[in-house]
């Protein structure tokens, strides 16, 4: 059916009207969105009127086969039917609505819920002769507090036109009965899906609505209709496969993956062939791993076919030899997939840097007595070291205690705070590093902000020298370009107290002292005189930043800090100190950065 069923589903869209338009890229051209997650996507201008499709594809009525990627469900991934890379199938009406009656089938302007639930029924029940026993739907309950009524004409046309009882007609709320808009405002509305054996299989959405970017409703002028079907869902139930992973979307992936490593765990299995079809797509796409926005997904996923391979003693190249399944699968129908030369070398340049990383992390849990949730994460999200590993590779003693559970917390933590940040800043994506005080939009410029960082610290340290041990930090901001420190003082600097402090802060650079932390209960943190930061509230555990240590000739400097940080001092770089400024009564600010 994997062909057979693309066939099918055009064919019938183009008696009714719609013109064939081909996938999108995975990028959208959507700057709010990293990437395309629904077969709308690509028309999402087409609803507002902004474009015409009518004279862009010679009908309001369109139909595709979208590639998608979600990574919402990421964790999912291995059970019967989550996937990240997934292809949707499509059929979607433009305003204005010129009938909406299901058997004016050469109409050729935008029709609405009658038809479009009319055809989606026929597809199934005539053409794909699904036994309408199997079937159930739901439809929107309504949502008082935005003002948006029950869909009870979608009620009633599966009720009357259909002939569906009432027991077959589920209510649900805007958690499920209600989709988008994809990004951060567009059109959106009540949807109304079909399930077949209890799993949801068509998702009809009526774009009756606009949000816009203050979160308001407003009804649209021309309402449309968008429709998403999972190709690989639909297939389980028409070849009769037992998941999304024996079907003719990816059966001669996994028995690949079976051939080279057979003592796999089926849920392993799944995920290499998951994440090898969908990094497949996103490098064919032009996606890079990197540290930020779809190259980060990629990368991570990457990763992690790298990661199980070496957890699980896997010597073949993994994703060199299924790729060749994946070509053979789709290159005909998508012929970028065919592009091995730069999707070969896309993944071996990744590896070998993951590779590099792994070495160094694993040196950096050699270290570790015993590793902690944090440490975990720490070594995560400074070395790339994923937490599997991280347990596979220590000693057993240090990671006796290590729960995947005190890790996640810690990551949860980092995901909120970056994701409050870089929503503030670029509006819900974009940084791979914010933790409030560092910010940094990729790889480069997260080594640049660990080295300002540290030098925060040195800083610090050389100022209470100077300056005396009542300074201290009021606060901090860090960005790629420079190191910005507010401290408490109540005179302008003298030239001479400023290149003092760069000295001093430099000398310590050279000596390549070590940079560390150690987790400590609060007041045993304040007993040992680490440095906080008055205007922040502390958890009862923090994490003190030592530099410093007694072999290398003494701790010089303790600070209570969340992190991250170089580990030792030479890879700062040398200081310089750029400015000195007042920022309000005994407050003085000074800007330095590292060369
Ligand atoms: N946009 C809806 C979805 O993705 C229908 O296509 O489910």
């Amino acid at each position: 059916m994997f062909l057979e069923l693309r066939k099918k589903f055009f064919e019938f869209w183009k008696e009714r009207g719609h013109a064939v338009v081909k996938s999108s890229s995975l990028v959208p051209d959507d700057p709010s969105v990293l990437l395309t997650t629904a077969g709308m996507q690509q028309f999402k201008r087409y609803y507002t009127g902004e474009l015409n499709a009518q004279s862009d594809f010679g009908s309001s009525r369109t139909t595709s086969i979208q590639k998608c990627f979600r990574t919402s469900d990421i964790e999912e991934v291995g059970d019967d039917t989550h996937l990240t890379f997934f292809e949707m199938l499509g059929n979607f009406s433009f305003g204005p609505v010129k009938s909406d009656d299901p058997k004016d089938t050469n109409g050729n302007g935008g029709y609405f819920k009658k038809a479009a639930i009319v055809w989606a029924y026929e597809f199934l029940t005539n053409i794909l002769e699904i036994a309408p026993e199997r079937i159930y739907v739901t439809i929107f309950k309504g949502d008082k507090d935005n003002n948006i009524p029950k869909d009870s004409e979608s009620y009633a046309i599966w009720h009357k036109e259909i002939g569906l009882s009432e027991d077959k007609i589920k209510e649900g709320g805007r958690e499920d009965n209600f989709w988008g808009p994809t990004g951060a405002e567009g059109p959106c509305g009540p949807t109304t899906e079909i399930y077949v054996d209890n799993v949801e299989v068509w998702n009809i959405v009526f774009n009756e609505f606009y949000k816009n970017k203050n979160g308001e409703f407003t009804k649209v002028e021309n309402p449309g209709i968008d429709t998403g079907m999972g190709f690989e869902r639909l297939l389980v139930m028409l070849e009769g496969a037992k998941n999304v992973f024996e079907t003719g979307a990816f059966h001669p992936i996994i028995s690949r993956i079976r051939e080279l490593a057979p003592e796999l765990s089926e849920r392993d299995t799944r995920l290499l062939a998951d994440h090898v079809r969908s990094c497949t797509f996103l490098i064919a796409d032009g996606v890079i791993p990197s540290n930020k926005e779809a190259g980060y997904i990629l990368r991570r996923l990457l990763r992690r076919i790298i990661a199980t391979s070496i957890k699980n003693d896997i010597h073949a190249d993994i994703f060199t030899e299924v790729y060749e399944e994946v070509k053979k699968l789709f290159g005909n129908i998508y012929p970028e997939v065919k592009n091995s030369v730069e999707i070969l070398k896309v993944w071996n340049d990744e590896k070998s840097k993951f590779e590099g990383a792994i070495a160094k992390g694993i040196k950096e849990i050699e270290k570790y007595e015993t590793i902690s949730g944090s440490q975990a994460f720490y070594v995560y999200e400074t070395f790339g070291l994923p937490f599997e590993l991280t347990k596979e590779l220590a000693s057993a003693t240090a990671v006796r205690d290590l729960s995947y559970q005190d890790y996640e917390v810690e990551f949860k933590k980092h995901q909120e705070i970056s994701r409050a940040g870089a929503e503030k800043k670029f509006g819900g994506h974009g940084l791979v590093l914010d933790t409030g005080e560092l910010k940094a939009g990729n790889e480069q410029e997260l080594s640049k902000v660990l080295r300002m960082h540290t030098a925060t610290h040195l800083l610090q340290w050389a100022m209470r020298k100077v300056l005396g041990n009542e300074v201290h930090q009021m606060g901090s901001d860090i960005n790629p370009e420079r190191l910005r420190f507010d401290f408490n003082f109540d005179r302008k600097l003298t030239p001479e107290e400023i290149s003092e402090i760069e000295r001093l802060v430099n000398e310590e650079v050279v000596k390549d002292l070590p940079v560390y932390f150690k987790e400590m209960p609060k007041n045993e943190a304040e007993k040992v005189g680490a440095l906080s930061f008055f205007k922040e509230k502390y958890p009862e555990i923090v994490r003190v930043y030592f530099i410093g240590s007694d072999e290398s000739g003494g701790i010089i400097s303790k600070e209570f800090c969340g992190g991250p940080h170089v580990q030792s001092t030479l890879q700062i770089g040398k200081v310089k100190i750029i400015k000195e400024e007042s920022v309000g009564k005994g407050v003085r600010r000074i800007r330095a950065t590292v060369e």
